[in-house]
This record gives C-alpha cells, sequence and structure tokens, in this order.
C-alpha cells in the first residue's frame, strides 16, 4: 500500500483532514471576505469539507482538485447528500499541474496540502496568488516546527517542515501581507491523529485476513509513537490568511 492508500484507511472518520476545527476554517473563510457567490478553488481539497462549510455559511462556488480518487469520490457524495451540487465541482487531478484561468477566482486555498508543488509552501502560494482577482485572498493551511531544538532524527523524516518566521518570509518574498493566523492546539492535534489511529484499528479489526494488514499494523504503530514522541511536542499547525502586499 502507498501512503495515500493508508490514508483512505484512516481518514474514514475524518471530514477535514488537518489539525483543525470547522470553527476556524469558517473565521479563516469570514476574514478572507468569503460571501455568497465568491469564486473559492482548493488545491488539494481531500474529502472537500472545507468547501462544502463555506458554501453553507457563506453561498460560496468552489472548485476543488485533489488527486485521490477515492478522496474525490467521497467529497462528490457529500456535496451531492447536502445539495451542493450545483455550488462545488471536484477535479481529479495534480493540483501543481491543474491549468487555470489566471485572476479568474476570489479566493484561493490550499489546507495542508502545499506539498503539491515541488517547492512546496513558497510555490504553493506563488501559484495560488496567480489564481486571484485584484482585490483577492489566499488561506492557506501549513505545518511548521513550534520549537527550535526538534531532534535530527525527526527533522530529518520531514524535510519540508520549517520554522513559522520562516513560512513569514517566504509569504513576504512572494510579496504577500499575512492578515490573520489561526493556530492549532492540542485538542485539535489530538482529534486528528486520534481519529486516524481509530480508523486503522477499525479497518484491522474487521480485515483479519487482508494481504496488506501487516504493513497496516506498522503504519499504525509508527504513527503512534511519531505523534507520542514527537509530532505532539514538536509539530505546530495554523491557518494562514494572506493578501496580495499592501
Ligand atoms: C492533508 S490532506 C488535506 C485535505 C483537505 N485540504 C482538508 O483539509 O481536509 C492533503 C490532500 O492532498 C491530496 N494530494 C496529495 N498530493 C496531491 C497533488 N499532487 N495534487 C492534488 N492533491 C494532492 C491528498 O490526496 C489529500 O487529500
Amino acid at each position: 500500500m502507498n501512503f495515500l492508500e493508508l490514508k483512505n484507511i484512516s481518514e474514514r472518520y475524518l471530514d477535514l483532514v488537518n489539525p483543525t476545527h470547522p470553527e476556524k476554517i469558517l473565521t479563516a473563510g469570514r476574514v478572507a471576505g468569503m460571501k455568497k457567490d465568491s469564486r473559492v478553488i482548493d488545491f488539494g481539497c481531500g474529502y472537500g469539507e472545507e468547501l462544502i462549510l463555506w458554501a453553507k455559511e457563506f453561498g460560496i462556488t468552489g472548485f476543488g482538485i485533489d488527486i485521490r480518487p477515492a478522496a474525490c469520490e467521497r467529497a462528490r457524495e457529500k456535496i451531492k447528500s447536502q445539495g451542493l451540487e450545483n455550488r462545488i465541482e471536484i477535479a481529479c487531478g495534480n493540483a501543481a499541474e491543474y491549468e487555470f484561468q489566471p485572476q479568474s477566482f476570489d479566493i484561493a486555498t490550499c489546507i495542508g496540502a502545499t506539498f503539491c508543488w515541488k517547492d512546496g509552501f513558497r510555490e504553493a502560494v506563488r501559484e495560488m496568488q496567480r489564481a486571484i482577482k485584484p482585490g483577492g485572498r489566499l488561506v492557506v493551511g501549513e505545518a511548521y516546527w513550534s520549537h527550535s531544538d526538534v531532534p535530527a532524527e525527526f527533522a530529518q523524516r520531514q524535510p519540508s517542515i520549517t520554522a513559522e518566521r520562516e513560512l513569514l518570509r517566504m509569504a513576504r518574498a512572494e510579496g504577500l501581507e499575512l492578515i490573520y493566523v489561526l493556530h492549532s492546539n492540542h485538542d485539535d492535534w489530538d482529534h486528528y491523529e486520534s481519529e486516524n489511529l481509530r480508523g486503522l484499528s477499525d479497518w484491522l479489526d474487521e480485515n483479519p485476513m487482508h494481504p496488506s494488514r501487516d504493513e497496516v499494523i506498522q503504519h499504525l504503530h509508527e504513527s503512534q509513537e511519531e505523534y507520542l514522541q514527537y509530532g505532539r511536542e514538536y509539530f505546530g499547525w495554523a491557518l494562514y490568511v494572506l493578501k496580495p502586499g499592501t
């Protein structure tokens, strides 16, 4: 099983696939100026939950793109079940290769998926900025190191993670101004990590003879160890609302 297939298993109980909370997602949308018929593009949209929340609260129209067929299918099912199929469209593909029309969206979002682009956060905000109209906003969800003394053995496993001040530096270097930040707390992290563990554990109970069982057990154990040993202490995560510089 590759990493995304393991995610299909572990994320069954999660709608938002990040250590955050629906209220924070709505606050980010409000600060970004979402309103009726705002056009929002969401890169790496997962199960479409952010677009669904924003469509219900603000009446936006959304376009989401995700590389995982199972995520796209689940997103489309939920969108339909909420009667939002005329407001939200989901495309299955590589966000970094999607050819959007420049300056055609009011708000561009990428929540926990800047790794879609080879150069991560910096390339993501550059591309997102191309997608928005003058006066538009970006919403980015990103992990960062919350301490400067991250053990080398853990830091080496996560080469794309950086300090929050470095995210700010990169955003400014791309001509963006930070206008709002919503940090995640330990409860957000516990919820996200624990629901992933529960998804894996329940799958193992339901699939006693599955040929990939050992891989799933290994992933479960590594996830437990990584979170309790390092992640809880050294990982931060936040939603950033950005606008082109003044
Ligand atoms: C951490 S999840 C976040 C999903 C969603 N934004 C949310 O907050 O619930 C990252 C998502 O990025 C998707 N993804 C990974 N690589 C991608 C790529 N190159 N293009 C589009 N989506 C990608 C994964 O399938 C996954 O659903």
